[in-house]
């Protein structure tokens, strides 16, 4: 793994922009999303840039369960009003949260996935070392699939709903075993309240307990974190 540390967000989302063009330069195509506020930096910063993906896919890690994309708190909505207002793809494709079928949802995501190899795919990181929705103790082989949400991430997206109720409980998420395929991976992680999710990722032992742990076994890894999530290290 290559770590860069930076002194804010706001640098890390400068960094993270410059993988982004690099990429572009030699080539992908292919860009898996992530929502979350970690890489609004980076986002930003693209949307602010002369890159151009309407030649380009996008692929996003995850979608809750039940939620339209018209809803504000949808992740199709995030990446709408973060992202693709400003830079459209050329195709956007994200898990269908109001799919009736959901194992034929998780199908078609996956089929969505092969046909579309990830050149590029950023990730943040959950308190609990989480990667997309990929929960602790979730299987590394697991391609695309839906996950009932732990208390710790359900807790951490109450900020986002007016009661506790209305959070969601599941989520369409690509697996382990899918973001494993991407050619390359850039991981943000900013604030101490992601400095043990953090220090496990890079230090820990490679364990299912610590999804993120996994990446210690990618070969082009890139991860950018600030001072505060690299406190533990
Ligand atoms: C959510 C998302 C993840 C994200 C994580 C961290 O659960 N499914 O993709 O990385 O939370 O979110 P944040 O970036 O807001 O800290």
């Amino acid at each position: 793994m290559k770590v860069l540390i930076v002194k804010s967000d706001v640098e890390g989302g400068k960094e993270g922009y410059k993988v982004f063009a690099d990429e572009k330069k030699n080539g992908a195509k292919v860009f898996g999303l992530a929502t979350g506020s970690t890489p609004v930096t980076t986002y930003k910063e693209i949307v602010a840039s002369d890159l151009d993906f309407s030649n380009d896919t996008s692929v996003n890690l995850d979608e809750y369960v039940g939620m339209s994309g018209d809803n504000e708190q949808s992740y199709r909505y995030f990446m709408q009003s973060h992202l693709f207002d400003f830079k459209p793809f050329k195709e956007s494709f994200l898990p269908n949260g109001l799919a009736e079928n959901p194992d034929e949802e998780v199908k078609r995501y996956d089929k969505v996935i092969d046909e579309h190899p990830i050149d590029l795919q950023i990730l943040g990181i959950g308190r609990n070392g989480h990667i997309g929705f990929n929960e602790p103790g979730t299987s590394r082989d697991v391609t695309t699939h839906k996950v009932p949400l732990t208390q710790s991430t359900i807790d951490a997206n109450a900020r986002f709903f007016e009661r506790e109720e209305d959070v969601p409980k599941f989520a369409y998420s690509m697996g382990l075993a899918s973001i494993m395929k991407s050619k390359h991976i850039i991981l943000e992680a900013f604030g101490a309240e992601k400095a043990d999710a953090v220090k496990g990722m890079i230090e820990g032992p490679d364990t299912v307990d610590l999804p993120a742990s996994i990446l210690q076994n990618h070969p082009n890894v890139t991860v950018i974190i600030d001072e505060a999530a690299a406190s533990k290290l």
